[in-house]
């Protein structure tokens, strides 16, 4: 099987749904932002079969953990949503960044964090691919986490400096061709969107290109902007702005239709590369062991987020959209990562493609 394969893993989270270790709790956690204030206290306690903890949830600052840089898309996305649900549970919320490792990092630091309902994790398709990618994975997604909803999908373009030379995505094809070993491909590291999306890229092309990881696309796309790299293949909650400035240069949208808040940007199947289809999904998680009453109550605060006016119509904005009411729950979250880690595995392995 071939890359080409990951199209499906990637495309259609609703329809295709084809698709331990203990860390010392957060200790690395990098800059804090304090979504909304609400109310004070401590949060604690915790375990399966805790009624009373249940009980008197939230009685603390809850922290979202973002796996990629400040400033994102992933982090874009948990901020946006961030607000309502605080209002919803009527606590703090602090999000916070922590980088590395495609993901991984943050994961295994909340895999292993107290199961109080304290400590969520915001992930995205990177949570599906890890176990194939990563040998040495501390955590098990499917054992180690509660899925509590799904968010959001979020499509992909293939960007580069303003002044790439290829103007149009033909013109990019042949130029890849000719000029692979000098070109620069951004990404968030092994197993980011970015990661994947821009293997697809290369493995379509047949060529190899020279790729530099970031800890998020927030920071490769400055670098994208300010001209250090050439390439990236990156979501449109990230680049919409950039493009619609002028300030980079877009060539496709990785998705079957065209995106409405850049209508000038062909699909890669109407520029010949159907092959080269991807989208993002993200999703909340607790550690395992969070009481029922607790995921229950954080899961409902998502639900409902996703309603939001303000949410749908800044998604909106940035080429994403929220998963309906019946796509977002615990169950299909579950459902979605367990398709997800299937389809991935083979196709991974067969690439050949792992963190050292
Ligand atoms: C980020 O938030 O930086 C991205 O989601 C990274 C990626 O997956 O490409």
């Amino acid at each position: 099987m071939s890359l080409h394969h990951l199209n499906d893993a990637l495309v259609r989270p609703r329809s295709a749904r084809p698709g331990h270790g203990r860390y010392p709790r957060l200790a690395g956690l990098a800059t804090a932002t304090l979504v909304l204030a609400a109310c004070g206290g401590g949060g604690g306690g915790g375990g399966e079969d805790d009624p009373a903890a249940a009980e008197a949830f939230p009685e603390g600052d809850i922290t979202f953990v973002v796996p990629f840089s400040a400033g994102g898309p992933t982090d874009t996305v948990t901020r946006l949503v961030a607000e309502p649900i605080a209002e919803e549970l009527g606590a703090n919320i602090v999000v916070q960044n922590v980088e590395g490792a495609g993901g991984t990092i943050a994961a295994g630091e909340v895999a292993a964090a107290n199961p109080d309902g304290y400590t969520v994790l915001m992930h995205h398709i990177g949570m599906s691919t890890a176990p194939s990618l990563y040998p040495d994975l501390p955590y098990a997604p499917l054992e180690d986490f509660e899925p509590l909803g799904l968010v959001t999908q979020v499509p992909m373009t293939i960007v580069a400096r303003s002044d790439f030379e290829p103007q149009t995505m033909e013109e990019l094809v042949t130029y890849l061709e000719e000029n692979a070993e000098d070109v620069t491909l951004a990404n968030a590291g092994i197993g980011a969107a970015s990661h994947l999306c821009g293997l697809l890229l290369q493995d379509a092309l047949g060529v190899e290109l020279t790729e530099v990881p970031y800890e998020g696309t927030g920071p490769a796309l400055t670098d994208l902007v300010a001209g250090e790299v050439d390439l990236m293949c990156d979501q449109t909650t990230n680049t919409t702005g950039q493009i619609q400035a002028g300030e980079i240069k877009a060539y496709a949208v990785t998705t079957p239709e065209r995106v409405e808040t850049l209508p000038d940007l062909p699909t890669t199947e109407e520029a010949g590369l159907e092959e080269l289809q991807v989208g993002v999904w993200h999703g909340f998680y607790v550690p395992a062991g969070t009481p029922e009453g607790i995921r229950e109550e954080l899961s409902a605060a998502i639900l409902s987020s996703l309603e939001d006016e303000n949410v749908i119509s800044q998604l909106g904005e940035l080429g994403a959209a929220p998963f309906s009411q019946e796509e977002a729950t615990p169950e299909a979250h579950r459902q979605l990562l367990e398709e997800q880690i299937e389809l991935w595995q083979p196709i991974i392995e067969e690439a050949g493609v792992a963190a050292d």
